[in-house]
């Protein structure tokens, strides 16, 4: 077998782990074993390709894969072991704009080095396959970089609303498809140039219109652009290998986008358009009423006395990193015989599945932890639901209130239970910046202070339920 045949062979090999991969990610139960097969798939995947290249390399070429290999490794190691949880969404960013820059590279090595035995209609898609290339590439750099610059607050972020910004877009879109056809027609490195000064402008005013509230649908269209300029580098690269995991990245990132814009009730091309998102003026608080608060020892016992508890954990959780001993809270439930159940709802938190990663890192069984339409139903029947942390996601506004920023949006139906525990630390809003009349309603109360502290209170405030009081013991006697 040639070192082709058998690098072809390991990039199919490579592109059924990849499939396995994601078919692996899409379940909390086999994720890990998703992550394994696409360690192992971009495993098999580096070997083809060094083994290719090393066909026709000589050796200081072989020494800078080397040396590119370990440095790239060794970056990818160090950050994904210090980034905290609440970081990942910028972390995510930043990664994609590697894949974009790295993708305008591929483009403009492909225009400056160009196969001398293309010819014909094939040079001409060639061409087209450069300026593509470029054109994706360079959105998606300067997209990632203004939703890293947001994300990680170092720039506002407020969505940018120039004049006819919508023009200035599609006018972009308009100029990148004619300097196509002229480029296809006559190449010429001025016509790059200026296809790459539209695509990396384009990808900063997107994303810059963008407002905060928007930017979790930003990072996984972003994940799909990407995607689709490793495809593209795939095409200019002859790499099947590339095309088939720029195509299933694109894909996937696409799909996740239109599951967020459903759960957050947004239209996906106006979160493309952008300017959605500008932080709502929250109301008065005196316009809510009252609110009633508990504290830790009292609901312990409101906890002991419960039939069934569900627990929405939010944003606050993974700020307070109380996993752990809201993890411990639902053991000791449990064992007393309480029915424990999780609700997660599809954004809570910062990022996709983040609420469902914090709870299996603290070991809280999978089969307890559902989706918002899974249990959506149950909180009529339910004694106690404990909002750890959590306020967009459990807005009745959304649902009550037409006029609302957030209305529309699909949210945990948490006040239909009997008694409802809000943890938070002031009466502050969320994310979406839109107060929450939940707190006001007659069967919530607030337990303020941080999340982590509080369930530890509320974990002593259980072991004191169970232990015997002392001096009944002696008047007993
Ligand atoms: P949020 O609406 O963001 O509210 C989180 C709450 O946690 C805040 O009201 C905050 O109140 C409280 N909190 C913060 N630190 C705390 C601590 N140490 N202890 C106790 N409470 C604490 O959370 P959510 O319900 O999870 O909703 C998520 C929001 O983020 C949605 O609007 C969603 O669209 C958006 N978003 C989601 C994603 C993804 S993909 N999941 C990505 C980006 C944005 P205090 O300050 O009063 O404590």
């Amino acid at each position: 077998m040639t070192t082709d045949t058998a690098a072809q062979a390991a990039y199919v090999v490579a592109a059924l782990l990849f499939i396995l991969s994601l078919a692996g990610l899409s379940q909390h139960k086999t994720s890990r074993s998703g992550v394994v097969w696409g360690i192992a798939g971009m495993v098999v995947a580096l070997a083809a390709t060094v083994g290719l290249a090393s066909r026709s390399i000589t050796a200081s070429g072989l020494v800078l894969i080397v040396v590119a290999t370990a440095l790239g490794a060794g970056i990818g190691l160090w950050r994904a072991r210090v980034v905290e949880m609440t970081g990942m969404p910028e972390l995510i960013a930043i990664m994609h704009s590697l894949v974009g820059l790295a993708a305008a590279f591929v483009g403009w090595n492909g225009y400056l080095d160009v196969d001398a035995e293309l010819s014909g209609s094939l040079l001409g898609i060639h061409h087209a396959e450069v300026f593509i290339g470029v054109f994706i590439g360079a959105v998606t750099f300067t997209g990632s970089v203004v939703a890293y610059l947001k994300l990680s607050a170092r720039i506002n972020s407020r969505p940018l609303t120039l004049p006819g910004k919508h023009v200035l877009n599609i006018g972009a879109l308009v100029a990148f498809v004619g300097l196509t056809v002229a480029f296809v027609v006559r190449p010429g490195m001025g016509l790059l140039i200026a296809v790459t000064v539209i695509a990396l402008a384009l990808g900063a005013h997107l994303v810059a219109s963008i407002g905060g509230g928007d930017m979790p649908v930003v990072v996984s269209m972003l994940n799909s652009y990407s995607g689709w300029a490793a495809a593209a580098s795939g095409f200019l690269l002859a790499n099947n290998l590339l095309i088939v995991t720029g195509a299933l990245v694109g894909s996937s990132g696409a799909y996740l986008s239109y599951i967020m814009c459903k759960a957050m009730n947004r239209s996906f091309i106006s979160v493309i358009a952008g300017g959605f998102g500008t932080p709502a003026a929250s109301a008065d608080d005196d316009e809510q009423g009252e609110h009633r608060e508990i504290n830790a020892e009292e609901t312990a016992e409101l906890l002991g006395n419960a039939t069934s508890v569900i627990i929405t954990p939010g944003y606050g959780m993974a700020v307070a990193q109380a996993q752990y001993p809201v993890a411990e809270l639902a053991r000791k439930l449990r064992d007393r015989g309480v029915e424990v159940r999780f609700g997660i709802h599809p954004v809570a938190g910062r990022l996709p599945g983040h609420m469902n990663v914090l709870l299996a890192e603290a070991n809280v069984p999978y089969d307890i932890v559902l989706e918002m339409d899974e249990i959506n139903d149950d909180f009529a029947a339910t004694s106690v639901v404990l909002v750890i942390g959590a306020n967009d996601t459990v807005n009745p506004a959304a649902t009550d209130n037409p006029s609302s920023p957030i209305a529309g949006m699909p949210v945990l139906h948490v006040w239909e239970a009997a008694n409802v525990i809000v943890f938070k630390r002031s009466m502050a809003a969320g994310y979406a910046g839109v107060q929450n009349p939940l707190f006001f309603r007659e069967n919530t109360q607030m337990l303020f202070g941080d999340a982590r502290q509080r369930v530890e209170d509320i974990l002593r405030g259980l072991d004191s339920l169970d232990a015997p009081v002392p001096e009944m013991a002696a008047t007993s006697r």
